[in-house]
């Protein structure tokens, strides 16, 4: 065994072997213990520092020996969010077959910038953006990028929207940068998530510049506050960005209404669907989302209802030729191949990980039923959970469940006892579920309350997760 790895010879995959082998091995043994070990984190920030925090030696060691240390310094710092118990933020599990693509695509390390450099996996994301625009019911014509997340999609099919509104205006952006352009302003719902924000900023669009859209109780942009906005400045170049799937709620925004009404002022609008875009896969949930396809862009991501490994966002542009100029940077030795897809034309990338293969594999896995059949469970889960935990005693459900997210909260028992006894009481019981290590939930602030989000998106969601959850919950109320 050697620490100095040499090249690699036709015959000689023992550096390999070994490593991967036990790589499998423990995968496989942390696979099959998500069911009884605690899904939060236990090890706290000093423990985590002090297994983790080895010294750098000059001499380098065994890969046996590193994979070995590591898996054994991270012990208590793997949140469960693999397994069907863990409802925290909007985090998906990952498919096997997804897992296993995305293993080989480490191990083939490909370089996904241009099909020079990878062609199958030029070709892979160019079948993928095809499949996900036919599942999600978005326009064929269409283009598309793979980005790391639902964030760099926004990042992506913004730079996109500016283009095109700045064009709009006689200006073009690519070349002369925003100094002296005409002002964007964004209309945004009030409920939007914080990637929105921070993705302007990265495009030199502050917070100033963003208007926010008063919405309704399930954070529907309301179509009166659109239209006051709208008129309020008619020819000033305008991005509306609308929900599919609010982070809280689950709920959509109009878009049969909302898109035309800002079409009709020369708007471009761009859906934020994390998550809520995978309604379009199913039959009984795509009526949420209907007038989604009227918009110019969207975002979403694999890594999140589809099951796919992180990391792994996907961004749609319904004007690939905005797209394309927004996005791409020509360069003498690109070598690009004119007939085939150039990624770095589309992302904001280059140098990038073939994340192709891991949407591919997980989409044929699946097929189209079988995305369907993970949107209808989740969201079946998710309002099984909900309306199990309101019916507790001192618990609330908030709002109706109407994808794969509900919110409840928990009340403070004493007489007189306000909003802010409500949210101690509602944190001190997300804690306390979460220290059983039965489930683990976050918390949020929603419509100024406090609220325990419940967010179902693991295709390893059972029936008896559901109930193991709910009797957990209830412990935890009878014994606080
Ligand atoms: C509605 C919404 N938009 C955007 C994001 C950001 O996605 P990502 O973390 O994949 O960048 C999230 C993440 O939770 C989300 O829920």
């Amino acid at each position: 065994m050697t620490t100095i790895p040499v090249p690699l010879k036709e015959t000689n995959t023992a550096q390999y072997e070994e490593v991967l082998r036990q790589a499998y091995e423990k995968a496989i043994a942390y696979l099959a213990s998500l069911d009884r070990a605690p899904v939060a984190a236990t090890a706290d920030l000093a423990t985590l520092r002090r297994q983790l925090g080895r010294p750098l030696e000059a001499r380098g060691i065994a890969a046996e020996q590193v994979l070995a240390d590591l898996v054994a310094d991270v012990e208590g710092g793997i949140i469960g969010s693999a397994g069907g118990r863990f409802f925290g933020w909007v985090i998906g599990g990952a498919i096997p077959a997804a897992v296993a693509a995305d293993w080989v695509t480490s191990a083939w390390d490909q370089n996904a910038a241009i099909y020079a450099t990878s062609p199958a996996a030029s070709m892979a994301e160019e079948i993928v953006g095809g499949w996900l625009k036919e599942i999600l019911g978005l326009p064929a014509g269409a283009s598309f990028a793979l980005t790391t997340g639902c964030q760099m999609a926004h990042v992506t099919a913004l730079a996109a929207a500016r283009h095109w509104v700045l064009e709009q205006k006689g200006w073009d952006h690519e070349e002369q940068g925003l100094s002296g352009a005409p002002e964007i302003r964004i209309l945004a719902s009030d409920q939007k998530h914080a990637s929105v924000t921070r993705a302007l900023r990265l495009l030199g669009i502050g917070r100033a510049q963003v208007v926010d859209l008063r919405t309704d109780s399930m954070s529907r942009v309301e179509a009166k506050a659109l239209e006051e906005e709208l008129e309020r400045n008619p020819g000033a170049p305008t991005i509306v960005v609308l929900q599919a799937g609010d982070i809280n709620t689950g709920g959509f925004d109009a878009f049969e209404t909302l898109a035309p009404m800002a079409h009709a002022r020369g708007a471009w609008v761009h859906v934020d669907g994390a998550f809520g875009l995978w309604a379009g896969a199913s039959e009984k949930y795509r009526p949420l989302a209907r007038g989604v396809e009227l918009a110019d862009s969207w975002a979403t991501d694999g890594h999140k209802w589809l099951n796919v490994p992180h990391d792994c966002g996907f961004a749609f542009v319904a004007h690939p030729e905005a797209h394309r100029a927004a996005l791409s940077e020509n360069t003498s030795y690109a070598t690009f191949v004119a007939e085939a897809r150039n990624e770095m034309e589309w992302n904001p990338e280059w140098s990038r990980r073939a994340r192709g293969f891991a949407t591919y594999a997980a989409l044929r896995s699946l097929g189209r039923d079988g995305v369907s059949g993970l949107v209808e469970r989740c969201c079946k889960h998710a309002k099984s959970l909900g309306t199990r935990i309101g019916q507790l005693p001192g618990a609330e459900l908030l709002a109706e469940p109407v994808l794969n997210q509900a919110l409840v909260r928990f009340l403070d028992p004493k007489a007189g006892a306000g909003e802010a006894e409500h949210a101690q009481r509602t944190d001190d019981v997300i804690a306390a579920i979460n220290a059983t290590g039965e489930a683990f939930f976050t918390g949020s602030t929603w419509k100024g309350r406090r609220v325990m989000r419940i967010s179902v998106s693991s295709w390893q969601t059972t029936d008896e997760d559901v109930e193991r959850v709910v009797q957990a919950v209830g412990g935890v109320l009878r014994a606080k």
